[in-house]
């Protein structure tokens, strides 16, 4: 069983499967508007498929970070300072975390995931790319407040959230997030976040549907892995991905759209669709400055820094944990 400290983060059925998965899915199946939580995209297909992502001509999210934190270590040095315990939420990918690592001289570094496999990789890449740096990964929803290990407790925080994984939650999920980053880090904490920005309709769409259709294969591989973990029988090739841009709610959405009338079950459930009616799988939201700015102060966090790459199409943005009271 998948436990730590008596805290059991991913609860599996007698065949191994997901209870919060099956869960998720019956009941997503059920609304008017059909959707599924997008973290159920990321199996081990789906973070394969990601990866791909992150290297196609249309996805510039990743270069334009990764070109920030090339390019801006030395004044994320200035501010940051050294010695800080660096927290990252959600398991560092082999590029951009060595990238913030070597520009501030850290005193720690602590990864935070729920899955216990991409942690363990992620915490031995670390250690081997900096030998005198102490990596105590953590196993944990970091939805929640996270309890931090001794060794660290005292030590200044620097948060790390790259990637814009934030735009995937709505602006609820999004300030609970940050409010509990805000406890798990404590006072005196800074956050060094990645916030894609709002940019031209076609740019933003044919970044999330690409010529070459990996994005396609990413959001169909939700109803491969519907089909083979819950008994389904979503005839996949009837399902075709849309990536539209929702303008009012600043979003790119990702769609399964029913190309004819389907009816099919899961779990032994039977559902129907209508020609043209869509499963809803993930949402990516767009900021600007003071949509950014606004978020972060209603987490709890107050922004200090902002940089954008040189084509301006992403920021990252450093703030300060605000104390809990301040006029006016
Ligand atoms: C890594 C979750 C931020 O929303 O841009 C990429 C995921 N989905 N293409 C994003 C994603 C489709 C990505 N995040």
């Amino acid at each position: 069983m998948n436990t730590k400290k008596g805290l059991k983060l991913v609860e599996r059925d007698e065949e191994g499967i997901d209870t919060a998965f099956r869960a998720d899915v019956l009941e997503g199946l059920a609304q008017s508007q059909k959707a599924i939580p997008a973290r159920w995209l990321y199996d081990e297909a789906g973070s394969q498929l990601f990866e791909d992502i992150t290297r196609l001509p249309e996805y510039y999210p990743t270069r334009a970070e990764t070109e920030i934190l090339t390019e801006r270590g030395a004044q994320f040095a200035a501010l940051i300072g050294e010695g800080r315990a660096v927290v990252e939420f959600g398991s560092g990918s082999s590029v951009k975390t060595p990238l913030l690592l070597s520009a501030i001289a850290p005193s720690a570094y602590i990864p935070l995931d729920i899955s216990g496999e991409f942690l363990r990789a992620a915490a031995a890449d670390l250690a081997q790319k900096f030998p005198g740096l102490p990596v105590y990964p953590v196993e944990a929803d970091f939805m929640r407040r996270v309890e931090l290990p001794a060794e660290i407790v005292d030590l200044p925080k620097l948060g790390f959230f790259p990637g814009s994984t934030i735009g995937n939650m709505v602006a609820r999920t999004a300030v609970d997030l940050l409010r509990s980053m805000r406890e798990t880090l404590g006072t005196g904490a800074q956050l060094l976040i990645g916030m894609d920005l709002i940019k031209d309709e076609e740019v933003l769409v044919s970044a999330y549907d690409d010529a070459a259709g990996v994005t396609a294969e990413f959001n169909t591989n939700l109803i491969r892995r519907i089909n083979r973990e819950l008994d389904g029988d979503i005839p996949v090739e009837k399902l075709s991905h849309e990536a539209r841009w929702h303008d009012d709610c600043a979003r790119v959405e990702m769609h399964l759209v029913a190309s004819e009338a389907l009816e099919f079950s899961v779990d032994g459930r039977r559902f129907a669709m209508q020609a043209g009616e869509t499963i809803h799988t993930e949402n990516s939201h767009k900021f600007d400055r003071r949509t950014s700015n606004m978020l972060l102060l209603a987490g709890g966090w107050e922004p200090q820094a902002r940089w954008l790459d040189s084509e301006g199409r992403f920021s990252l943005i450093l703030a300060q944990a605000k104390p809990p009271r301040s006029a006016p």
